[in-house]
């Protein structure tokens, strides 16, 4: 693909705006990755791995979440707008979030990514009242008019209005979309109160941080929720456009994609591991558009395996170790 003869297109659909790329040849080649953990690298290292993938053939990237830290994530993402020359479409993982919030992170993130024109943050718009953290208020998915409207003097200063219009579907190839969120384990697979896994996530997350076992369970089961009414909101209009859709998250969002050394995780991690509201949102929505079908892409649990669940969702976890980054694959699509 030219990158430098990008056209874009726009056209409302439910207020939900479509940005298309042109993609002048048949097949779509897309490379992604997960878990990629910089912060165990140092800058060269980092430098040479973001190289070794700008030197492969493909035309968009993916990133499944767990780039690095919230105290070092925009150093990464600007290797990464530097030296990757085409699309960047990432979700943000739990370790992205640590030493920060999830509020503070993704509303950060959602309007820094902004002023990259390479760089697409998925699954943007998380946002929670921090001021009651047993029931804490979402006020999430704002329609990208209404996000325009609020941020209006900001939007002046962008010279290609563009670029601010960050939409939730995007068009990778005539027949495949793409739709992400970072998706969050809601504590409902396996047996969460006999697990006594302590995750850093619940003392470096700021939402996290000073609940006791049954609050973390209420806000797992509201992230996990939050996530799955993302996935309802804005994988039908995806379907509605595609026959094919790739569906980028950091958490596995079934039981069975779980993957660790080489097998299903078991009760103790699954709590952690996997969103079944997710999970269930998928299967639901697919059994409404038995003709299409979605791959899902994700990581966190470090393993690698596939899983096909009903006739219609095909899913892939990639596998990861620490301080050894590496591109999960390649699809044409
Ligand atoms: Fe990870
Ligand atoms: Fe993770």
């Amino acid at each position: 693909m030219d990158v430098g003869s990008w056209e874009w297109e726009t056209g409302n659909l439910s207020s939900v705006v479509f940005v298309v790329f042109a993609v002048n040849k048949n097949m779509t080649r897309i490379a992604w990755t997960n878990d990629i953990h910089l912060n165990f690298l140092d800058d060269g290292r980092v430098i040479r791995f973001f190289k070794s993938i700008e030197s492969q053939d493909f035309d968009f990237l993916l990133i499944a979440g767990d780039i690095a830290q919230a105290n070092n994530l925009k150093k990464y993402l600007h290797f990464l707008n530097g030296l990757i020359s085409r699309p960047v479409f990432f979700v943000l993982g739990n370790h992205d979030f640590y030493y920060s919030s999830i509020t503070k992170m993704s509303r950060e993130i959602e309007k820094w990514v902004l002023d990259f024109e390479n760089l697409f943050y998925l699954g943007m718009g998380f946002d929670f009242n921090l001021s009651d953290k047993n029931s804490p208020v979402a006020e999430v998915f704002r329609p990208p008019t209404q996000y325009l409207s609020e941020k209006k003097s900001e939007r002046e200063m962008i010279p290609d209005q563009l670029k601010s219009l960050r939409p939730h579907v995007y068009k990778l190839s005539e027949k495949t979309g793409l739709v992400g969120h970072g998706c969050w384990a809601d504590g409902r697979v396996g047996n969460y109160f006999d697990s006594d896994i302590m995750l850093n996530d619940y003392m470096l997350i700021g939402e996290y941080v000073g609940l006791n076992k049954n609050k973390r369970f209420k806000l797992m089961n509201r992230l996990g929720d939050m996530s799955a009414d993302y996935f309802r909101k804005y994988l039908p209009l995806a379907l509605s456009k595609f026959d094919e859709v790739i569906v980028l998250l950091h958490v596995p969002p079934f039981k069975e994609a779980t993957w660790h050394e080489g097998e299903v995780s078991e009760n103790g991690h699954l709590p952690h591991f996997s969103c079944k509201a997710v999970g269930e949102a998928l299967v639901e929505i697919m059994e409404k558009h038995p003709d299409k079908k979605i791959t899902v892409l994700c990581g966190h649990t470090h393993g690698e395996g596939k899983c096909r669940v009903g006739d219609n969702i095909f899913v892939i976890t990639g596998p990861a170790t620490y301080g050894e980054p590496k591109i999960t694959g390649f699809l044409e699509v």
